[in-house]
């Protein structure tokens, strides 16, 4: 490809993206699941207009979602990761990044000038305050952030032996991927989750070793515990908020313990877009992973170790520097 057709085909390169979300937001690909594979069904189950319908039906034959045969249509491999109740669904993660996030990107020049997050001058709220006040787009941005956290997280009790500690608490973990692999692998061991209760809400299975707290990490966790885990939860806030947090992080923990964080070091991957997604919605960035020991060593905390646990996430073990 020419450098120019690089470049138009760039300009509308969310075009692809856009079709396949609408997909999924009028439940096309789960309809054609159910056997409602027919243009006249899909129309009658989704409200739809017939050529628009048939346009984006076309569409998604062209990128290999589906197939049509005998005026049906069935899900190709790459469709089937964008139903509902395909194991590892995309689908609420295909629904995400074309809602509030492209609002903040198409404002990206009042990020960089003003150096705020675009959302936040938006939509007049932080982002999870604006989240947990709209049930549709808590459900979605914590169902898409746990379909992340099956495929991040699947390897985490092969990379780091967590028999040594007794208690565990993963802050900030969401719907509990990550902690669950951790309760289940090791089940006599004590497990804790703390999240905002809006978020804890919607859990609805955990094993029984897995102790859920309802309450923000910028409070006094009121526990103690030998490991804490921070997947993804530092590089969402600034120095200034991710030291409270870091700071209650290490009133919990019990003597000899450990900090794990789990992030992206952006002096690793090219996380250039990711950091930039991250200050258009919240005032922060993708760390380095010189950024994240001097966060640490503000409150003596030491690298131990720094493990790769897949292709984009490194996980940090921290330790208190005992002299
Ligand atoms: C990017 S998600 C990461 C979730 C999970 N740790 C993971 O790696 O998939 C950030 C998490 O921080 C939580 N969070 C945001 N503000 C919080 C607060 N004040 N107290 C506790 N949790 C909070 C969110 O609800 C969300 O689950």
């Amino acid at each position: 490809m020419s450098i120019k057709s690089e470049l138009k085909s760039t300009f509308t390169s969310y075009w692809k993206y856009m079709a396949l979300r609408s997909a999924c937001i009028l439940n096309i690909f789960d309809e054609i699941q159910n056997g409602n594979n027919s243009i006249e069904k899909l129309m009658l189950k989704i409200n739809a207009s017939k050529i628009p319908l048939e346009t984006l039906l076309s569409f998604l034959i062209e990128n290999k979602t589906i197939i049509e045969n005998n005026k049906k249509f069935f899900l190709l491999e790459k469709g089937k990761f964008l139903t509902k109740n395909h194991p590892e669904t995309l689908k609420e993660s295909c629904i995400l990044w074309g809602g509030e996030h492209l609002n903040a990107w198409q404002n990206l020049t009042f990020t960089i000038q003003k150096n705020k997050p675009a959302f936040e001058n938006i939509f007049k709220n932080s982002f999870f305050d604006f989240i947990k006040n709209d049930n549709e787009k808590l459900y979605n941005y914590q169902y898409a952030m746990a379909e992340y956290a099956r495929d991040d997280y699947k390897n985490i009790t092969d990379i780091i032996d967590f028999s040594k500690f007794d208690k565990i608490a993963d802050i900030g973990g969401s719907k509990g991927v990550l902690i669950k692999n951790i309760a289940k692998k090791f089940p006599k061991k004590n497990c804790i989750l703390l999240d905002l209760p809006e978020v804890t809400n919607l859990i609805k299975k955990k094993p029984n070793n897995l102790k859920i707290i309802s309450k923000s990490f910028f409070e006094d966790f009121n526990f103690k515990v030998d490991a804490i885990i921070l997947s993804r939860v530092l590089h969402d806030w600034n120095d200034e908020k991710a030291e409270i947090i870091i700071q209650n992080c290490i009133k919990a923990l019990n003597y000899d313990g450990r900090i794990f964080i789990i992030e992206i070091m952006n002096d690793e991957i090219k996380a250039n877009l990711l950091s930039i997604n991250m200050m258009l919605m919240t005032e922060s960035y993708e760390r380095t992973f010189e950024e994240y020991n001097l966060l640490l060593e503000k409150f003596n905390f030491k690298i131990k170790l720094n493990l790769k646990l897949n292709k984009l996430q490194t996980i940090l073990i921290y330790k208190k520097n005992e002299i």
